[in-house]
């Protein structure tokens, strides 16, 4: 494992010898990696506060965001902070005003801007079955918004509305309202899919009928003489030799129904 300098030290050092363009910046949960933010010829560290006058919007929703967590652990040094780990220096960027656009890095729709810190998601998305963001048919900033509170655009525990926003996008089938909903879908797609990738066909979390299982206990007791399997009052038995509960016949509407209360169809 590579050894980690503290972020500040390295930060001083090299501030210190007067090459910020160099400044190292660790990310303390994702990935555990070092990176270099974007370098910017001529242009020093200026801090959020020098953003707020042009950009009042996105400095105002930022502190709530997972990202500000950058500047709070190392907020000794004051300057050197979140806005420019991911833009690069500001100075040349403030002091051209309304030049706006120029000497400032936006990484955009580029994944590898987001992979420097967070090198789980990268391998996450090189599994055998993926969101094609590799293969740039989408981004992360389409599920995630790298400066607002709901960074998670769709993470689990969130309302069915909130889902909608973010998964609905794309999916409609799997996200528009039906008649007999399955409750399990407010737990969020995240009960039962990996959104960024899976080893598993559709991105699921399990393969095979344990996916359901998990939450639908088979019932012991009277119920359920020896040798049989009962799940929710039903008499699974040779059901399951079928394959996975959402096996053609069986649970293949599993999210949700506007004509059949069990998901058959
Ligand atoms: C985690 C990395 C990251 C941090 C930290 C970050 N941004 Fe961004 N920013 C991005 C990304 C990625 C985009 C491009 C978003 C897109 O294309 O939808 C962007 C786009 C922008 C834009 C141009 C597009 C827009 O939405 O207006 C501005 C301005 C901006 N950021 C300002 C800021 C300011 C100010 C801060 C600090 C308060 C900040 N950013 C912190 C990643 C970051
Ligand atoms: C004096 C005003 C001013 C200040 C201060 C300022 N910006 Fe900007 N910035 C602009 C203007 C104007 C634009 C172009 C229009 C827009 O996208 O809002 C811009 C655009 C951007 C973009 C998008 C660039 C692109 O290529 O799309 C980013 C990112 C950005 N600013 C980040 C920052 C960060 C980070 C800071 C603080 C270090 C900062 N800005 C401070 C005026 C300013
Ligand atoms: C400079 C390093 C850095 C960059 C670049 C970066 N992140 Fe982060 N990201 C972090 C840190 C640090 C956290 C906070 C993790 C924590 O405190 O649990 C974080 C948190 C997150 C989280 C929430 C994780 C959680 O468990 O709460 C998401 C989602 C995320 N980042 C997505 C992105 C995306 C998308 C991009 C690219 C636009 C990006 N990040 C770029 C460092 C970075
Ligand atoms: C299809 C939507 C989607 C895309 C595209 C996506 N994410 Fe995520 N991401 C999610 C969801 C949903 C979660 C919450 C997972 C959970 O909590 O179960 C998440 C979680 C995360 C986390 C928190 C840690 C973790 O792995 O659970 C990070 C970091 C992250 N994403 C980074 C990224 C980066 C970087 C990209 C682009 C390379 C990206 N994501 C693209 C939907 C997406
Ligand atoms: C920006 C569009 C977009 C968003 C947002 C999006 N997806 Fe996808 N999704 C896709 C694309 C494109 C594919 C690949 C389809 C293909 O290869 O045929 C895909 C594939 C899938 C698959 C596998 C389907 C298959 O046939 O293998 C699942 C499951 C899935 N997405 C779930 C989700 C979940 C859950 C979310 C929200 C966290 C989400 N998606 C958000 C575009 C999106
Ligand atoms: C209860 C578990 C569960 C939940 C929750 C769930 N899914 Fe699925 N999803 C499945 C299963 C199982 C399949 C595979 C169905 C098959 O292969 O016939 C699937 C397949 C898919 C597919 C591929 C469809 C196709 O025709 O191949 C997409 C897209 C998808 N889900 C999106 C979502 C979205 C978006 C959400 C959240 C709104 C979600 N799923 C929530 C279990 C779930
Ligand atoms: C996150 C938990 C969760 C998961 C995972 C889950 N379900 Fe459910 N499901 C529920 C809840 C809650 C209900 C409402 C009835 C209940 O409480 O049992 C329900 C209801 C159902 C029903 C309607 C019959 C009834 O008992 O009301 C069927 C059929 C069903 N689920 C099938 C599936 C299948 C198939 C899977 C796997 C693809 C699955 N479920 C995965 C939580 C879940």
């Amino acid at each position: 494992m590579v050894k980690m300098l503290p972020w500040f030290s390295v930060a001083a050092l090299t501030l210190g010898a007067g090459t910020v363009a160099l400044l190292l910046n660790s990310c303390s949960t994702a990935g555990r990696a070092v990176v270099v933010p974007p370098k910017i010829e001529g242009a020093t560290f200026v801090g959020d506060k020098a953003c707020a006058d042009c950009h009042g919007r996105i400095t105002r929703i930022f502190p709530a965001s997972p990202h500000a967590r950058l500047r709070l652990e190392y907020g000794q040094m004051a300057g050197q902070n979140s806005c420019e780990s991911c833009h690069g220096p500001g100075s040349k960027h403030v002091a051209a005003g309304a030049g706006g656009t120029n000497f400032i890095v936006n990484p955009g729709k580029d994944p590898a801007a987001c992979f420097q810190c967070h090198l789980d998601a990268q391998a996450e998305f090189h599994l055998p079955q993926h969101h094609p963001v590799l293969e740039g048919k989408m981004n992360c900033v389409q599920c995630h918004d790298p400066h607002g509170q709901d960074i998670m655009k769709a993470a689990g525990g969130l309302a069915m509305a909130r889902l909608n926003e973010s998964c609905s996008q794309c999916h409609q089938a799997q996200t528009k309202p039906v008649v007999f909903e399955h409750p399990a879908l407010r737990e969020g797609c995240g009960a039962c899919h990996n959104p960024h990738g899976s080893v598993n066909p559709k991105l699921l979390t399990v393969r095979d009928s344990n996916l359901c299982l998990r939450c639908h206990a088979q019932v012991p007791g009277p119920l359920a003489p020896p040798g049989t399997l009962y799940i929710g009052n039903v008499n699974h038995t040779t059901f399951i030799r079928f394959g996975a509960c959402w096996t053609a016949g069986c649970h293949t509407a599993v999210h949700g129904s506007n004509t059949q209360p069990y998901y058959l169809y």
